[in-house]
């Protein structure tokens, strides 16, 4: 079982979101784990659960395992005309590590996809770490398609 975050989980979404972070950047993320990244999700926090723009964060009970979806704009709008007019971005999503392989991340998408729904939201878009192989098929498995890939070039 979930629940949505609110303004009291601040303290649980700091201690949670630091170790997605560094776990994260272990499996290849170029996000590193400072304070000021932690500042920057926690902002974005802060903006959904004070409904100043559209977007969850779930947590399981417990406290073990929390995932984050949300929109850059008030309205969930995208700042581009697409085919996807109210779009949400996976932030992350992190389970402590003697808590996985029990369904724990799918049901967090789950209660935070159904919520999703009905704040008018019609697509979520998710990005892998190459290196992260079990992503795939945990993303395939909440219905994710991969539709493109991003690529970088480092100077
Ligand atoms: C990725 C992560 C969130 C998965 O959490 P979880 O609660 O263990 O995932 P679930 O139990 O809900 O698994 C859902 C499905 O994902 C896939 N999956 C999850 N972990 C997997 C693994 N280690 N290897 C292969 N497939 C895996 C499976 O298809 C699984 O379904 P199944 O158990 O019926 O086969 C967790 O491993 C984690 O926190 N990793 C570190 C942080 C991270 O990489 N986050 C994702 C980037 S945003």
């Amino acid at each position: 079982m979930s629940r949505v975050a609110t303004q009291s989980d601040r303290n649980v979404f700091i201690e949670l979101w630091s170790e997605f972070l560094v776990e994260h950047r272990k499996h290849g993320s170029f996000i590193l784990p400072t304070e000021r990244t932690l500042k920057h999700f926690l902002g974005l926090f802060d903006d959904y659960t004070q409904c100043r723009k559209i977007g969850v964060t779930a947590i399981s009970d417990c406290d073990h395992a929390i995932g984050m979806w949300g929109s850059v704009t008030a309205d969930g709008s995208s700042p581009y005309d697409s085919d996807y007019p109210c779009t949400v971005y996976g932030h992350g999503t992190y389970v402590r590590p003697a808590y996985r392989r029990k369904g724990l991340s799918l049901g967090l998408w789950k209660r935070a996809e159904k919520l999703l729904r009905k704040r008018g939201v019609n697509a979520a878009i998710g990005s892998t770490i190459m290196a992260n192989s079990h992503l795939r098929p945990m993303g395939e498995g909440r219905g994710f398609k991969p539709l493109q890939s991003v690529e970088i070039k480092v100077f």
